[in-house]
């Protein structure tokens, strides 16, 4: 039995443009995959769109349908990529050399990824210190930079006949930075773009650009980009969904998994130590300091909102919490993580757990570039604007509404996602309370 849905939802008909500032290990993996998956040369496996279900009404109404089947998703074969990047690779070659995906397989998929250049980036070495690059747009102001990659979308959605465009940033990730004067209304914005204020991030003027365009947009990386009521108030504006902040992969995603864990059987945690190698552009770019800090933000925030020392000061208020990431070329894209955690049960007696993740990066980041773009399509014709926190479940630091405190816990996260679905489509809430089966 169908039921009458919440909102309407606009058909997911023609192409869906996926634009993305950054070409580098995670877009060519993600971009790579999905051609694979519709050549059936692989499977996307940890896509929540493409493999998860959702179930409806009783556990005995034995109604578990596919998401994809279940919302109106863009299908894979109706996506087209355009991208920006310092570096002027096409994506076959930026691919080939970030060396996530085999050879073999990425001369398969030759001739598709070769045809996508990266535009010309709007870049400031004052935000991305580690790398340089000669595919960059003229020297200009910001405002005038934001109105080139205005047009440059515009370009894209003409030439590829997209009918909607989605963004998502997997750019490299920028010096911290903390919201000032110019970044605190629309007007002061425009005004800083217009007399190049120092304090625009890059990222800053792609999200702009995206937003004025009506464009939704993701943000893959910790940098602070939509964090501010500048572009919170042009999304809203615009009544454009956007969703943040940097993907919640390996180290962390352990961490959300665990910690929760921890808290629902009351044992306590007063040592945390992470460590990470990595020898990937990513690390090279993370080895300095001021983006560094902007990435041990989003990591350190995770245990204390979880764990909420303040309620449970017994159990982890004298936690002491670490995250190291060392830049380590061999390894490439393949990142090792080693954690080492202290925690105590009955009567304080001391425990440990480590554990050393041999992770691919990339891998498990590209199905979640998927899943963005098509759930933020999706809220996009829902209607659905400003912050998406029913997509927290795909970041490190996810974006709430002012004074909100984010949800970390994976599982809570998972289930705000698919009532989110459930309320989309008229269907009943899933609260678990399960009375009814013993009446
Ligand atoms: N891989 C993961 O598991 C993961 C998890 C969370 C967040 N992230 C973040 O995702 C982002 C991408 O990661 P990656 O491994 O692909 O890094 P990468 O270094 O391989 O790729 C980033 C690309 O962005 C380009 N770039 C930098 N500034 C740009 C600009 N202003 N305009 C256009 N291009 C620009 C760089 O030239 C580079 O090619 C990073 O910020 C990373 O911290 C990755």
């Amino acid at each position: 039995m169908s039921k009458e849905p919440n909102i309407k939802i606009a058909p997911a008909s023609g192409r869906l443009g996926v634009l993305i500032p950054g070409m580098g290990a995670v877009s060519t993996t993600f971009m790579a995959g999905v051609e694979a998956v519709k050549r059936g040369l692989g499977q996307p496996v940890g896509s929540l769109t493409q493999l998860g279900t959702v179930r409806l009404g009783k556990r005995t109404d034995n109604r578990v349908p596919r998401i994809k089947d279940f919302v109106p998703l863009a299908p894979l074969e109706c996506l087209s990529f355009g991208t920006w990047d310092i570096f002027e690779d096409n994506a076959y070659e930026a691919a080939a050399r970030a060396k996530v995906l085999d050879a073999p397989l990425l001369g398969e998929l030759k001739e598709s990824l070769a045809a996508i250049r990266p535009m010309p980036a709007v870049f400031d070495h004052e935000y991305v210190r580690r790398i340089d690059g000669p595919n960059k747009k003229e020297n200009k102001t910001k405002m005038e930079h934001a109105e080139a990659l205005m047009q440059d979308i515009r370009d894209f959605k003409a030439k590829n006949g997209c009918s909607r465009l989605v963004m998502i940033w997997c750019g490299s990730t920028e010096v911290h930075q903390k919201a000032g004067p110019v970044h605190q209304s629309l007007e002061a914005f425009e005004k800083g773009l217009a007399e190049n204020d120092p304090h625009i991030a890059p990222s800053q003027i792609y999200a702009y650009a995206a937003l004025k365009l009506g464009v939704p947009y993701a943000n893959g990386a910790p940098n602070l980009t939509t964090d501010i009521p500048a572009l919170l108030d042009l999304a809203r504006d615009r009544e454009v969904p956007i969703c943040g902040k940097d993907f919640k992969t390996g180290q962390t995603f352990m961490k959300t998994l665990l910690a929760p864990g921890f808290k629902s059987r009351m044992l306590g945690v007063n040592g945390w130590f992470s460590t990470n190698i990595l020898g990937n552009r990513d690390g090279a770019v993370l080895e300095d300091p001021g983006s560094f800090k902007t990435k041990e933000e989003t990591k350190l925030s995770v245990l204390e909102q979880i764990l909420q020392p303040d309620l449970y000061p017994m159990l982890y208020k004298d936690l002491y919490h670490a995250v190291r990431i060392n830049y380590y070329p061999p390894r490439g894209d393949a990142k090792e993580g080693w954690d080492n955690i202290d925690i105590f049960g009955w009567l304080g007696y001391p425990m440990q757990i480590k554990i050393d993740f041999l992770c691919r990066d990339s891998i498990l980041a590209a199905p979640l570039v998927l899943d963005l773009v098509l759930f933020l399509d999706l809220a996009q014709r829902a209607g659905m604007k400003g912050i998406q926190e029913w997509l927290s479940f795909y970041f490190k630091g996810p974006m709430t509404a002012p004074g909100l405190y984010p949800e970390h816990d994976i599982f809570i996260q998972l289930m705000k996602l698919k009532n989110t679905l459930r309320w989309m489509q008229g269907e009943e809430l899933i609260t678990h309370l399960g009375l009814e089966y013993y009446d």
